[in-house]
């Protein structure tokens, strides 16, 4: 298999953005409880935080975290997760059918962002609740004092606003399955006004409006029509949210999730354009992809012996394999192809719940399989952008018809050239062709490949043993003659080569 690909300095897309690495904590299944919290784990620190998988997240190093939820949180009551623990109520969650015992709430959440030192992306919940909440909820975070829910802050102990600047206007309120569930011109409207209240309280804050839960729901496109139009005054952003799987065995057609994903961003930003337009604006509304992963959403939600008002259920604990991470590694590169709109990403979600990382009530802590592709990106990808086209011999698959064997994305700072690979043939390796003529680089200073090794096959996670069976290992075959270097991939790899 052959590729090769056309690069240029000259030929950016735009800036790397820093929050496009940026990764989701929900209240849901073991996420908070046993996941980032833990205060009987024996690596507990003096907030209750599990220390293991705070250095497991420092290391992956999500820039921005979107907290609570998620289904969640078109069903949270913010006032009841801050205070004095012990009086905070044991709730009902109807999302996840499990009990919330608001132990852990914004509070401390400030505090893990701060340790991990991220950035909170904060959801309101505008499924049962509305304005007046939200309104509370951002004087509760960000004024300093002298109104009743700043003060309220302070009395509970958090003397300094959380000074959070991004903020979700409600979650995927167009799926039927949201507490909340509305029209798109019902959302829109609400939208609108809560943003504008919002502004109000603080004129800094980022608001995302809701867009569609995946680009197969039936209102996409309408939905992001009507409520853009209704509310592109208020917001500076549109979110999207896509989880891939394999189904029936049909891996060809798994590895091309990314092609849905770059359709889906495109459709989007065609949409959001449409209404810029048509609505004689001049600001321009950008992307949040707030929610994407791998996730099999055809296997059982909960696991066996799950009961329904459960305390940290086990729900999507998903185990990833290399196949995941090679999927991961292209979903990754679709993103930073549209680096000019895509300005926030979040991987969901951070750990157990379909998790980069997995942790074990009172055990273990490790990186999942998907967590390489991820980290490396965020470490790596510097400075701009750039355009890549990418000339590949091609396979057939049954969802996309002919999809590229290769697929890349590329960042350039000045100093470095990194180009991200991944080969989507399972059987044949793909030798790619990379110019280099006008980086000012003539070596490979880093490359590095996540694939089966010996002894394992594209199934292989995690799980079992000391938990990196699956990781990176260096990538030999890289060559450089007179500025043009080749770069061979094994069957079905993801790989990240440096020049410089
Ligand atoms: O991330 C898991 C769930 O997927 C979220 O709660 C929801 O927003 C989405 O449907």
């Amino acid at each position: 298999r052959t590729a090769r690909l056309a690069l240029d300095p000259a030929f950016t897309v735009g800036p790397v953005p820093r929050r496009l690495f940026g990764s989701f904590v929900e209240h849901m299944g073991r996420c908070v409880y046993t996941g980032i919290f833990e205060p009987d784990h024996p690596s507990a620190d003096e907030d209750g935080l599990r220390t293991d998988v705070l250095e497991l997240t420092r290391e992956l190093g999500p820039t921005v975290v979107r907290y609570p939820g998620g289904n969640f949180v078109s069903g949270f009551e913010w006032e009841d997760s801050v205070g004095p623990r012990e009086d905070r109520p044991r709730r009902i969650d109807r999302a996840w059918r499990s009990v919330e015992t608001n132990q852990f709430g914004l509070a401390e959440f400030d505090t893990w962002a701060r340790k991990v030192g991220t950035e909170t992306m904060m959801a309101v919940n505008l499924g049962t609740r509305g304005l007046q909440e939200a309104c509370d909820l951002l004087e509760y975070a960000n004024l300093d004092s002298g109104t009743k829910f700043a003060d309220l802050r302070k009395a509970h102990g958090s003397k300094d606003p959380f000074d959070i600047r991004l903020w979700c206007l409600g979650n995927e309120l167009d799926g039927p399955w949201q507490t909340g569930h509305k029209t798109a011109a019902e959302y829109g409207r609400l939208a609108a006004e809560t943003g504008m209240a919002m502004r109000s309280i603080d004129p800094d804050i980022e608001l995302v409006a809701v867009g569609s839960s995946s680009r197969a729901m039936p209102t996409f496109g309408e939905w992001e029509q009507t409520v853009l139009e209704l509310s592109y005054h208020a917001v500076d952003y549109v979110s999207l949210h896509a989880y891939y799987q394999e189904h029936d065995g049909d891996a060809a057609s798994f590895l091309a999730s990314a092609v849905d994903m770059d359709l889906f961003i495109d459709q989007v930003v065609a949409t959001a354009d449409a209404v810029r337009a048509k609505g004689k604006h001049t600001k321009k509304i950008n992307l949040s992809f707030d929610e994407w992963n791998v996730w099999y959403q055809t296997r059982p939600h909960h696991a066996p012996g799950v009961q329904p008002w459960d305390v940290a259920p086990r729900v999507i604990e998903d185990e990833y394999s290399v196949t995941d991470a090679v999927v991961v590694g292209t979903l990754l590169n679709s993103l930073l192809r549209h680096a000019d709109r895509v300005h926030i990403g979040a991987q969901a979600q951070l750990v157990n719940v379909i998790g980069l990382l997995r942790s074990e009530p009172g055990g273990e802590a490790w990186k999942q399989t998907i967590a390489h592709p991820f980290e490396q990106v965020r470490r790596l990808a510097t400075g701009n952008v750039l355009q890549v086209v990418t000339t590949s011999d091609k396979y057939e698959t049954a969802r996309f018809d002919a999809v590229d064997v290769v697929d890349a994305s590329a960042t350039y700072d000045d100093e470095t050239l990194t180009v991200f690979l991944a080969n989507r043939d399972q059987e044949d390796s793909a030798s790619v062709e990379v110019p280099l003529r006008g980086f000012g680089v003539d070596r490979v200073s880093n490359a590095k490949y996540l694939a089966a090794a010996e002894g394992q096959d594209r199934h292989t996670t995690n799980l079992e043993g000391d938990h990196s069976a699956v990781g990176l290992r260096p990538l030999q075959d890289v060559t450089v003659t007179e500025g043009l270097a080749t770069v061979v991939l094994p069957p079905l790899s993801w790989a990240v080569v440096q020049f410089r």
